[in-house]
């Protein structure tokens, strides 16, 4: 009885065995090891095992495979296909470059490379004949990238949206359960594993960014500037932002959202209000979940574990089997991306909450009415609840819906406000 694996593979038999390297030996890369080796697939053999300090790597249970520190020993074997799983812009991406270039292909879960230098990387794999897959990059087990590049083809992609980052996530949801602060939440999080030591790119959203970069360019056939993406942190969430948004009868999420509007992108990552009804709020831990709507699909969800070894090393695994397909003249599942450049904009038309600390005196909210009409927007509700110091005084406005720079405008002039104790909290309602 064959295991799927191996059932999936068995288009690949080929007339050659195809010789695989992994270069890192971390938490993703022992996982590929794993997976290679605990249910090997027809016609691929793992070779070389590359890291840095490899010795303290080494395991027995990959008797057969060449362990080495030496990148160059790596490149210049008889190798197929790279798996790189080291991560960073550097020297990730010049191994990268040279494995291309010497007639290898790679296969990455790098989603800060391929975000930044995916096209250029690309172009390199297609001129040497070879191929690029970076399946694990987004979403780590969910198959969002073949499903958008394959399952989706034949429609026309406006929207893709979703929930990519399992640790704002965690935090977000430690939030509102529990009542504690971001802070709180942050550091068990870091104890239990669920966010780095530094954990910025996870918490003021680049991870996201990269991640809804590339989503774009496969699903939107978008190229926009990963830089020029809005990203907002989720810092200045606090349990109160939950007891309102519960009031709304929503919740909190870090949302990451790319749409074309016009010949622009819209591209954007921040905590929003989504409503309880939504797949968005039911998003639990770690996990991942991504919505895309097409012209003549319509809506369309991904959903399944965004992080860890086991699930990311699935991605990373069903990519090789996909390049031995494709070498083998068979259904490759490694569709040619097209992406044109947009230019990408942060300015987006919804409902807004905007949630205030004040010192509190007479006269507070006709003053930020002010402010609001003249920037043409209007109000929606007011609320708040009893109980809070008047030293510190929180309180909710909804507006209804307009563009996010009329709002931004009318934060800028409210912040010079001499009630203020802390900048308002400026979270789209979707
Ligand atoms: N972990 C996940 O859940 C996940 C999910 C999706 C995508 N990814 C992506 O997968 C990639 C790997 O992630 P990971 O979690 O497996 O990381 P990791 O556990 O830190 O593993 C990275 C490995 O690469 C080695 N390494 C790092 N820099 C090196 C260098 N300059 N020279 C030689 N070896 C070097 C590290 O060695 P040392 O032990 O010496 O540091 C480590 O063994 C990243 O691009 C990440 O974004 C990870």
């Amino acid at each position: 009885m064959k295991t799927p694996k191996q059932a999936a593979s068995a288009d690949v038999q080929k007339k050659e065995t195809l010789n695989v390297a992994i270069i890192g030996f971390g938490t993703v890369g022992s996982s590929v090891a794993k997976i290679l080796s605990s249910h090997p697939a027809p016609g691929l053999r793992l070779t070389h095992v590359y890291n840095r300090g490899v010795a303290r790597k080494k395991v027995d249970w990959l008797p057969k495979v060449k362990w080495t520190e030496d990148i160059d020993e790596v490149l210049s074997a008889d190798v197929d296909i790279i798996v790189e799983v080291v991560g960073g812009l550097t020297p990730a991406g010049d191994w990268i470059r040279k494995a291309l270039s010497s007639g290898k292909s790679v296969v990455t879960a790098n989603k800060q490379l391929i975000a930044h230098h995916g096209l250029e990387l690309i172009e390199l794999a297609r001129k040497s004949g070879r191929h690029i897959a970076f399946g694990a990059s987004v979403a780590g087990g969910v198959p969002v990238i073949s499903g958008l590049q394959e399952g989706l083809a034949g429609d026309e992609l406006s929207k893709i949206y979703g929930i990519l980052n399992g640790t704002c996530n965690y935090i977000l949801s430690q939030i509102d359960k529990r009542g504690i602060s971001f802070s709180e939440a942050l550091a068990e999080a870091q104890k239990l594993g669920f966010a780095e030591a530094d954990p910025t790119d996870d918490v003021d959203g680049f991870d996201a960014r990269a991640k809804l970069t590339i989503l774009a360019r496969v699903g939107l056939h978008s190229d926009g500037k990963p830089e020029k993406v809005l990203c907002r942190s989720i810092r200045p969430i606090e349990a109160i932002d939950f007891v309102y948004a519960r009031q709304l009868q929503s919740t909190i999420r870090q949302v990451s959202w790319a749409e074309l509007i016009g010949e622009n992108l819209l591209a954007a990552v921040q905590p929003a209000i989504v409503s309880e009804s939504s797949p968005l709020a039911s998003v639990e831990g770690g996990r991942n979940l991504v919505m895309s709507t097409g012209k003549f699909g319509g809506e369309i969800i991904f959903a399944g574990h965004g992080a860890g070894g086991n699930p990311t090393a699935v991605a990373v695994v069903s990519d090789i089997l996909a390049i031995a397909r494709a070498k083998h003249g068979g259904s490759n599942g490694l569709a040619e991306i097209t992406a044109v450049p947009r230019n990408v904009t942060n300015n987006y038309t919804s409902r807004h909450y905007l949630r205030f600390i004040v010192k509190d005196r007479p006269g507070i909210i006709a003053t930020i009415a002010t402010i609001l009409s003249k920037n043409d927007i209007n109000i929606d509700s007011v609320l708040q609840k009893p109980g809070y110091s008047d030293a510190s005084l929180p309180f909710v406005i909804t507006l209804e819906s307009c563009k996010s720079s009329l709002v931004e405008k009318a934060l800028e002039q409210m912040s010079r406000l001499d009630f203020m104790v802390q900048p308002c909290v400026h979270l789209p309602i979707l």
